[in-house]
This record gives C-alpha cells, sequence and structure tokens, in this order.
C-alpha cells in the first residue's frame, strides 16, 4: 500500500485530521508531520519535512493543508523534486497527476469542505502520470531547479 506524508499549519489541523483517517482506514502508511495544534505557527516549518522526505522517496505522496493550501504549497515547491499542486477540484486533481506528475498535493482547510477534499485526496492518489510528452515537459522544470540550484 502506498506511504503517505501529512502535515499542516495550524489553518489546517481539522482537515488534516479527517483525511488521515480516512487514509488509515483504507490502509494506507501515514506518517503525520504535524502540526496537531491550532496554535499559530509558521507553514514552512511543516513543509519542509513533508517535502524532504517525499522528495528523498521514503513516501510516494505528500499531502499538505493550510488555510488557502498557497504558503505551504509555495514552502514545498522550494525543495528539488517536489511538484506540488493546489487543488480545490477533482479535474485539477486528476489533471495534475496525469500532465505534473505531482508528488505533493495540498489543499486549503478554509477553502474546501472535507468532503470535496476527500474526493480530490482519492482522485490523486489514484491517477497515474501518463509520461510521454508531459515528461519532456517536467524535465524541463527540472532544468531550471539545476539552473537557479548552482
Ligand atoms: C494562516 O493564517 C494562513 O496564512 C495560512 O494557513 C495559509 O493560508 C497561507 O498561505
Amino acid at each position: 500500500m502506498k506511504k503517505i506524508a501529512i502535515g499542516c499549519d495550524h489553518g489546517g489541523v481539522e482537515l488534516k485530521s479527517e483525511i488521515k483517517n480516512f487514509l488509515i482506514k483504507e490502509g494506507y502508511e501515514v506518517k503525520d508531520f504535524g502540526t496537531n495544534s491550532t496554535d499559530s505557527c509558521d507553514y514552512p516549518d511543516y513543509a519542509l519535512p513533508v517535502a524532504e522526505a517525499v522528495a528523498a522517496k521514503e513516501f510516494d505522496f505528500g499531502i499538505l493543508i493550510c488555510g488557502t493550501g498557497i504558503g505551504i504549497g509555495l514552502a514545498a515547491n522550494k525543495v528539488p523534486g517536489i511538484r506540488a499542486a493546489l487543488c480545490s477540484d477533482t479535474f485539477s486533481a486528476h489533471a495534475t497527476r496525469e500532465h505534473n506528475n505531482a508528488n505533493i498535493l495540498t489543499l486549503g482547510q478554509r477553502v474546501v469542505g472535507p468532503g470535496l477534499a476527500l474526493d480530490i485526496v482519492k482522485t490523486f492518489l489514484n491517477t497515474e502520470f501518463e509520461g510521454g510528452r508531459h515528461q519532456t515537459r517536467i524535465d524541463k522544470i527540472s532544468e531550471i531547479e539545476k539552473k537557479y540550484n548552482k
């Protein structure tokens, strides 16, 4: 079964808990990187360990949640090899796996309700990358990373 790394800031604690429970019930292996408190914190502190673990291929996918899903995704995308995609609908979740081979899904707890969020998670985790011309484009993203990581 796939291994999932999950994390959030204080703006995503409730949705993280819902998603984590769902994934465990479905049989996924889940590691929770926190936060588990609604006390104010800084989303990069939770994005970084999840993104590093996914980039190191310790997990198949990551799921990151903050209020909007934006800040935590911006931070995750600074880690080379990470393709974090913010999805608020199932079409985007499907497309970002097929076309972008996204390895982290980001969600906004203040944007999507728990029912839609779970549908997005299911879609993301069950859609395969198409490869081909999409791999060429991802390779070009890697080239950009290399250009600026000297
Ligand atoms: C926290 O208030 C909020 O700014 C954060 O969860 C996130 O939405 C940032 O992008």
